[in-house]
């Protein structure tokens, strides 16, 4: 069997709303991700997962879906995003689609006759009467603060919704509900869709009998209201497993498409969602970069205690920033950036970028006026909004940043003029030429787009591996300090040539025994041909 490409490929993550506006509405859309294609081919990357563009009354911004088989008007039509596929195809980029099946929108068709109790689909959702002491059912709380359940005057009872009141939970344990989302797998992989990103997938099956979750107590005032309860029994319940390999059989009845799981838990638990014999996800998300502290020691244990626990055949995978969470350089400021991208780029596994990061933009403030993600203004106050890191990307220094033609949705960072993709690709020490040339190496040498990976000593700020593959063979070393650093190269190494700097201007620089690093510098060594 052919190796499967999203085994060597980069997956780009675009979040829609957000990447190029084609109609001058100031949200983006799939005619404009298709216009920006030869961007993501010169880039390098091999994959595109689209954040859901279905169509929904965008309470959380389309993940509340109203049709799973359409697309919003705001984002295009089902033509467009054939046009996008083929035009995709057509550069070698495969399309990865965000699958949201925890939860419809409020307007769903399914979900308003199962509100009025007709058609047979009461059963579709989860209704429960209140507690006998009045009430919700139990105490599980939602993602965006308050309770879980709301309360249906008309029928009486109360619905479940983990995240907003206009996403209510299907009932996965109804064999209805999975044969019509199974089905929707089936439209979208028939329509060419190379595979999906699956929405809190950890969600899917609840406790049969709704138990209360416990009181965590390491909660502490100023954290969100859903970490008030260690959600025991209302999210990875053992039986989802099951549905996880159902959904990968769909998949599996077509050729080579990808399942990945949005999946935030433990390192071991997350593991568990490769499946019985590796048949859940190809590649359940890795999010440990993003929730661990920037400490050089602290992350190659990580990476060595994940690579110790990977199941046999399991295939790595690697995310340092997304849609919901803080983008990188606003977390570790620009210069250490460079160093996370080189680290997200060299690991073993599948890494996925987030857009923008290859500008390296930062810290968006977002007035208050501006303010839409649902769960920043549910919850005011406890910084857990999330519009900072889905601001629009910044093409050049025409008005709106090339991204629109007029107010875009979400502010601009302030030194867009500077930090866009026109001025940033004509400057080779830029953070878009160094992820272009990371990419680039990822394609040269096959030791860091498949190579198995080995930690290297290193001490204090620095963090060193190195990768091979037959006889191509990789040394990564990288400074997270601001002070410079000496690394002595292992006397067994071959004789290595620098192949790329975070810094843009050491490519080719012979390295003797010790390689020296500048402040917040990483490199790619190379073993030395000839
Ligand atoms: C996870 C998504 O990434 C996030 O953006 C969304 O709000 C929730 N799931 C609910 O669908």
């Amino acid at each position: 069997m052919s190796e499967s490409w999203w085994r060597t490929g980069v997956i780009y993550q675009i979040y829609p709303r957000s990447f190029q506006d084609s109609n001058g509405d100031g949200v983006g859309d799939l005619e404009g991700i298709r216009g920006r294609l030869d961007y993501l081919a010169w880039l390098g990357v091999d994959a595109l997962w689209i954040s859901p563009f279905y169509p929904s009354p965008m309470h959380d911004f389309g993940y509340d879906v109203a049709d799973y088989c359409g697309v919003d008007p705001v984002f295009g039509s089902l033509e467009i995003f054939d046009s996008l596929v083929a035009d995709a195809h057509a550069r070698g980029l495969k399309i990865i689609l965000d699958f949201v099946p925890n939860h419809t929108s409020i307007e769903h068709p399914w979900f308003r006759e199962s509100r009025a109790g007709k058609g047979g689909k009461r059963d579709w959702y989860i209704w429960r009467d209140g507690a006998p002491s009045g009430g919700p059912p139990n105490n599980w709380l939602a993602h965006f603060g308050g309770s879980a359940w709301t309360f249906d005057e008309a029928s009486g009872q109360y619905y479940y919704h983990a995240f907003l009141p206009e996403q209510p939970d299907l009932n996965w344990r109804n064999p209805k509900v999975r044969e019509a989302m199974f089905d929707v797998l089936r439209f979208w992989l028939q329509r060419g869709a190379d595979g999906f990103r699956v929405d809190v997938i950890t969600h899917l099956i609840k406790d049969e009998g709704l138990r209360d979750n416990p009181h965590n107590p390491a909660w502490i005032s100023g954290r969100p209201e859903i970490e008030r309860l260690l959600q025991m029994h209302s999210a990875d319940h053992p039986e989802v497993h099951g549905v996880v390999a159902e959904m990968r059989a769909v998949l599996e009845e077509f050729d080579d498409r990808l399942l990945i799981g949005e999946i935030y838990l433990p390192m071991e638990r997350m593991i568990a969602y490769y499946g019985e014999d590796l048949s859940g996800a190809h590649l359940p998300f890795n999010f440990q970069l993003i929730e661990a502290p920037w400490i050089p020691g602290a992350i190659g244990d990580l990476i060595e205690a994940y690579e110790a626990a990977l199941p046999e055949g399991a295939w790595p995978n690697w995310v340092l920033s997304n849609h919901d969470r803080p983008r990188i350089a606003a977390r570790v400021g620009e210069a250490q950036a460079r160093v996370a991208a080189m680290l997200l780029l060299t690991l073993r596994g599948s890494p996925t970028l987030y857009y923008g990061d290859e500008l390296g933009i930062g810290e968006v403030e977002i007035p208050p006026g501006r303010i839409r993600d649902p769960w920043a203004l549910r919850e005011p106050g406890l910084e857990v909004g999330r519009d900072p890191e889905r601001t629009p990307m910044q093409w050049d220094s025409s008005a709106f940043a090339g991204f629109s033609t007029r107010e875009p949705w979400l502010p601009l960072t302030p030194d867009w003029p500077k930090r866009n993709v026109a001025a940033l690709s004509a400057d080779p020490a830029s953070p878009l030429s160094l992820v272009r040339a990371l990419l680039d190496a990822r394609r040269a040498h096959e030791s860091l787009s498949r190579g198995s990976w080995r930690r290297l000593k290193s001490w204090g700020d620095l963090l060193a591996y190195e990768r091979r593959h037959e006889d191509d063979h990789t040394i990564i070393v990288l400074n997270f300090g601001a002070a410079p650093q000496l690394w002595p190269v292992p006397t067994t190494a071959p004789k290595q040539t620098i192949a790329l700097s975070t810094h843009g201007d050491r490519n080719g620089e012979a390295v003797l025994a010790r390689v020296s690093l500048r402040a917040d510098e990483g490199v790619v060594l190379a073993a030395r041909k000839g």
